[in-house]
């Protein structure tokens, strides 16, 4: 076996993080006990809430440690197991963070069903950000036949399983992406009924010409200057699911001018329901539903997605940081071995 390795957080960020923010170190793995198991990791998520564990402000979960391990959800294979439900070969779903080999509890340590599809998608469409979509969805957002889904980040995987159901209920969906290459895939490949390129100048009235009917539900994901070219176009009685915001991650966005009167206004006058939330609280409720009804779907490519995979936990730093700027595309994944 090469060393373990693992990638640490060696300094808090001040705005958008940098490579000198991680240090990548060997380390010494701990004796496996009784209902351990040891795991050699394969795939690394890298998603945008990291960058909040990155920070000591205060948030819905507590922050990673300076010197502690970034934390993160793996696909992994089982190497030696001390716990009867796991074998050798077996792979899994573990919150292992940012290494290459782990020894966690049995118990802490996920089977997943992709119903065929591949390995990848139990951290991707099949896993937490596939959940996020479809439990914001269910439970908030609720699109009817004949209304207008808006989701920004939408080649990413909350965004483009966002849209699909959309798409699926009968609704009208539009995607909001950075560029002409994932405005593409958007609507080409993922079947959104129109796409409009934040990054474009004329931002604004492309997406109110997207719209021509209002937004009836708004799946939040990134705030700042999308927040306010929807706001305008927010139908009585439209849901707004805050899934995410992550143009003000980097601390940016957020102090450009004060949004609040103006967003308090339309939620008064239009009778909007603004509702955040974090998957998790929709687990136990729904997490069942989600892989019975999602995964044939997806295996069977009715519901499409991206995966963007770089090479060797050494780059998760890189990619991560590049990925709070738009430059992944589709969902981020490190393979480790
Ligand atoms: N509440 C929860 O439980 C929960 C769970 C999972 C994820 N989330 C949130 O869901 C959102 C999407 O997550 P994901 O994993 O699917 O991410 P993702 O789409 O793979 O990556 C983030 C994307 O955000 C877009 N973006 C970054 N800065 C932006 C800006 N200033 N303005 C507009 N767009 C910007 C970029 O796409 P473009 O280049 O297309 O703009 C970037 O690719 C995030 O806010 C995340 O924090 C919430």
């Amino acid at each position: 076996m090469t060393h373990p390795t693992r990638i640490v957080l060696a300094s808090r960020p001040k705005g958008a993080p940098t490579a000198e923010n991680f240090r990548v170190e060997e380390f010494d793995l701990p004796e496996a006990r009784e209902g351990d198991v040891t795991l050699r990791i394969l795939y690394l998520s890298l998603d945008p809430y990291m960058r909040g564990r990155m920070s000591d402000a205060k948030s819905y979960a507590a922050p990673t440690p300076v010197d502690g391990v970034m934390e993160g959800e793996t696909v992994c294979e089982v190497s030696r197991s001390r716990d009867p439900a796991f074998k050798p070969g077996d792979i899994v779903r573990a919150r292992t963070g940012w290494c290459t080999h782990a020894v966690l509890a049995g118990s802490s340590v996920y089977h997943f069903n992709t119903h065929g599809a591949p390995d990848t998608t139990a951290i991707g469409v099949l896993g937490m950000p596939g959940f996020t979509a479809y439990s914001g969805m269910k439970v908030i957002g609720q699109p009817k036949s004949g209304e207008t889904v808006v989701v920004a980040a939408a080649s990413g995987p909350v965004g483009s399983m966002v849209g699909q159901l959309a798409r699926l209920a009968g609704a009208r969906a539009v995607g909001i992406a950075g560029g002409k290459d994932k405005c593409d895939f958007v609507r080409n490949e993922l079947g959104f009924d129109a796409v409009v390129d934040h990054r474009s100048k004329d931002f604004v009235t492309d997406l109110e010409h997207a719209c021509p009917n209002g937004i009836d539900v708004y799946f939040e994901n990134v705030g700042g200057h999308v927040w306010d070219a929807v706001l305008p176009l927010l139908n009585q009685f439209a849901r707004v699911p805050v899934c995410g915001l992550v143009a003000t991650y980097n601390g940016a966005g957020a102090g450009d001018h004060d949004r609040l009167p103006g967003t308090m206004g339309a939620i008064l006058r239009r009778s909007i329901q603004v509702r955040g939330f974090i998957q998790t609280e929709f687990v136990k409720d729904h997490y069942k539903d989600f892989e019975r009804e999602i995964g044939p779907l997806v295996a069977n490519g009715s519901i499409k997605y991206r995966e963007d995979v770089v090479d060797g936990l050494e780059k998760a730093p890189s990619a991560f940081i590049g990925m709070l700027d738009g430059k992944n595309f589709g969902k981020l994944l490190v393979r480790v071995a």
